[in-house]
């Protein structure tokens, strides 16, 4: 059985921390003493999602100090954690506004009263397009990016239906090949093609050069994201020149923040994995430090229990692939245990072998993994749970989780 939010606050539970939960509590939890500041990690059913807050706290920070030392706006992007009340600790250090990949997570995030959200991906469903254009009809400042032609007739004819004017950055393709315009002539002609509609109005540009993101190697990963970048500075440029008023280039990502903070007509950044990290960033190697990308902390963590130790070699945890995703070549690392390796072991299992001489998890022993890829394992969860040293502090919806 499971409660509603409603009737925790008919129980008079539904106040504080504890507001910021949208969705339905399982039985385990609805105790009448319940109140997620009692809990402690051993108390959360697994298999959970967990964000560290000492970690999370300190990467927000670094983000938003690097921002505002380097002259740029931050408008993180949310497809990382798809949680307004995440979204809503980035904006109170500063962000411009929040960046959503999914038409529900730009509704999650002005209901929760983000302003300036941004929709990074194309859409081209006429029930799409109306969602959005309801959205900006709140007048939070929404914008959406636009890649081709067809997107913009569905949208000016969805604005001028319903009388409201719509901001677009023209999404620029650098180089990935998955959305957007080609730099230069093209992004101009689609710029002007934009301004033939009365409800329309071009605000600047969008790149996501996702194939410098994830470059192994600093000076690598700074001369293909300068070469990206560049473009779109170009074609920035030459908006600006034809009579448009573009002040906006949004783009970047983690892996890049601090080499695209440095180029000249880069405006804001769009960085998501920063609040989390996982091992897939880990391993681009830093600036400064070497192999281990470290400029973040690992923050996100999935929490397991050893349900089986029937084996001398071999213990299985309650976490599979519904739980963790394992889609990237790296495996979930059990953090704080040595010698130990995660195998995939189905649906709802993980199977830990041991290297010679490591110390074998004991049955109901609690795991907790660091994720290879953060985006994807967020997105298996409604809920996240967040912790200070072995301390529950909150329950936050990951409110546009699957969608
Ligand atoms: C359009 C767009 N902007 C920004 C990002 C953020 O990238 P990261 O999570 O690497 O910081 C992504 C990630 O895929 C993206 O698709």
């Amino acid at each position: 059985m499971s409660v509603s939010r409603r009737s925790l606050l008919a129980a008079g539970l539904g106040t504080g921390l504890l507001a910021n939960l949208e969705v339905p509590v399982p039985a385990l939890e609805t105790a009448d003493s319940f109140d997620p500041t009692r809990l402690t990690k051993a108390d959360i059913p697994t298999p959970a999602l967990l964000v560290d807050l000492d970690a999370f706290e300190s990467n927000v920070q670094s983000m938003a100090e690097h921002c505002r030392k380097s002259g740029r706006g931050f408008r993180p992007h949310a497809k990382t954690h798809k949680c307004p009340e995440i979204a809503k600790r980035q904006m109170a250090a500063g962000a411009l506004g929040i960046c959503s990949a999914t038409v529900r997570e730009a509704e999650a995030l002005v209901a929760a009263g983000i302003t300036g959200v941004l929709l990074t991906s194309p859409i081209v469903e006429p029930a799409k397009i109306a969602r959005m254009v309801s959205l900006i009809q709140q007048g939070k400042g929404v914008m959406l990016s636009v890649g081709h032609l067809r997107e913009v007739e569905l949208l000016a004819e969805a604005a001028s239906a319903a009388g409201v004017d719509v901001d677009l950055l023209v999404d620029v393709d650098i180089g990935d090949r998955r959305t957007g315009i080609l730099p230069g002539q093209p992004a101009l002609e689609l710029a002007q093609f934009i301004a033939k509609h009365k409800r329309l109005r071009v605000r600047g540009v969008q790149s996501y050069a996702g194939h410098a993101s994830h470059v192994i190697g600093f000076e690598a990963r700074e001369k293909t994201s300068r070469e990206a970048m560049g473009k779109s500075v170009e074609t920035r440029e030459l908006l600006n020149k034809a009579g448009f008023d573009a002040a906006i280039l949004s783009g970047g990502s983690t892996g890049t923040y601090n080499i695209d903070s440095t180029i000249q007509g880069v405006t804001e950044l769009q960085v998501g994995s920063y609040v989390f990290m996982d091992i897939d960033y880990r391993r681009i190697g830093g600036k400064t430090s070497g192999e281990n990308y470290s400029d973040f902390q690992h923050s996100l963590t999935v929490l397991a229990t050893v349900v089986n130790a029937t084996h001398p070699d071999r213990v299985s945890v309650d976490a599979g692939t519904k739980a963790l995703d394992t889609t990237t070549n790296w495996k979930p690392e059990a953090k704080g245990w040595t010698g130990l390796t995660y195998n995939r072991g189905g649906d709802e299992f993980g199977i830990m072998t041991l290297e010679p001489g490591a110390k074998l998890p004991r049955i109901g022993d609690r795991i907790e993994f660091i994720v290879p890829h953060c985006d994807p394992n967020v997105n298996l969860y409604d809920r996240i749970y967040a912790t200070r040293g072995d301390k529950v502090e909150a329950i936050w919806s990951i409110a546009a989780c699957r969608s």
